[in-house]
């Protein structure tokens, strides 16, 4: 567990060894405003009995008020039906995926629980603390969610800005960093205009710490910024493709 922000009433806290086999490695996160916590992206079944007994340890359960889930991939939902039956917190999720992850199997019971986040977004109020959840789509999914929590400054930038193969918890050497980021956004972030569009955001934004949910956080104002950068550089996904696609032998 990693400390990301700590003050007398608001705690950041990152979890990143629960992953294991095959799994890419994922980043959970949790904020605690005023003894009331939100998870934020909390992976897949093996990762829930972890982060279960490890959040029980360190924290009132009962008082975990809140799941959000960035978009629809199974590192972030498949314990959706889980955490709802556990615990009784309301998830959060991009309303273009909400029939989707029922697929998951999510009971009637715990559906109703579950909050469809609108393509603008929405601000979640957590122990008094209001949490944006701004739009951020295609960075990667075609509905996907960042969070921004204004009293640690930090941003959450879910797939974006991940590092998956980092053996390290926190950036150093940006330059030296590049190399675990380079493939991956080029790959699976599909627009080279969505990544614009949010470079433009989070200039406006500027925080302080930038937490993705694969890999290394970017833990000062001055890496947070060389990231938002490095971003504003990239050429990526359809834009990034060759001219045809070619049917294989
Ligand atoms: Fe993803
Ligand atoms: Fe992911």
């Amino acid at each position: 567990m990693i400390t990301l922000f700590e003050s007398d009433t608001h705690r950041n806290l990152m979890f990143n060894g629960f992953s294991s086999g095959g799994m890419i490695q994922a980043n959970q996160h949790l904020i605690i405003s005023n003894g009331e916590g939100m998870i934020l992206d909390p992976g897949g079944h093996k990762i829930h009995t972890k982060l279960f007994a490890e959040l029980s340890s360190i924290f009132n359960i009962s008082k975990l008020k809140y799941l959000f889930f960035s978009h629809q991939d199974p590192d972030i939902v498949a314990a959706t039906n889980a955490w709802l039956m556990m615990t009784d917190a309301d998830a959060f999720l991009p309303a273009i995926w909400t029939r989707f992850v029922a697929h998951f199997g999510v009971d009637e019971m715990a559906a109703k629980r579950v909050t469809s986040i609108p393509d603008e977004g929405l601000t979640i109020t957590l122990g008094g603390t209001d949490l944006k959840v701004i739009p951020a789509h295609y960075l990667h999914s075609s509905g996907n969610f960042q969070v921004y929590d204004p009293v640690s400054k930090i941003l959450y930038t879910g797939d974006l800005g991940a590092s998956p193969a980092a053996e390290y918890a926190a950036v150093e050497d940006f330059d030296a960093h590049v190399q675990y980021m380079e493939g991956f956004h080029k790959r699976y972030m599909p627009s080279t205009k969505a990544v614009k569009m949010w470079v433009n955001m989070v200039r406006g934004l500027s925080p302080d710490i930038i937490a993705p949910q694969h890999g290394a956080v970017f833990n000062t104002k001055a890496l947070a910024d060389r990231f938002v950068d490095w971003a504003d550089s990239l050429t990526v996904g359809a834009d990034a493709l060759g001219d045809a696609y070619i049917v294989p032998n």
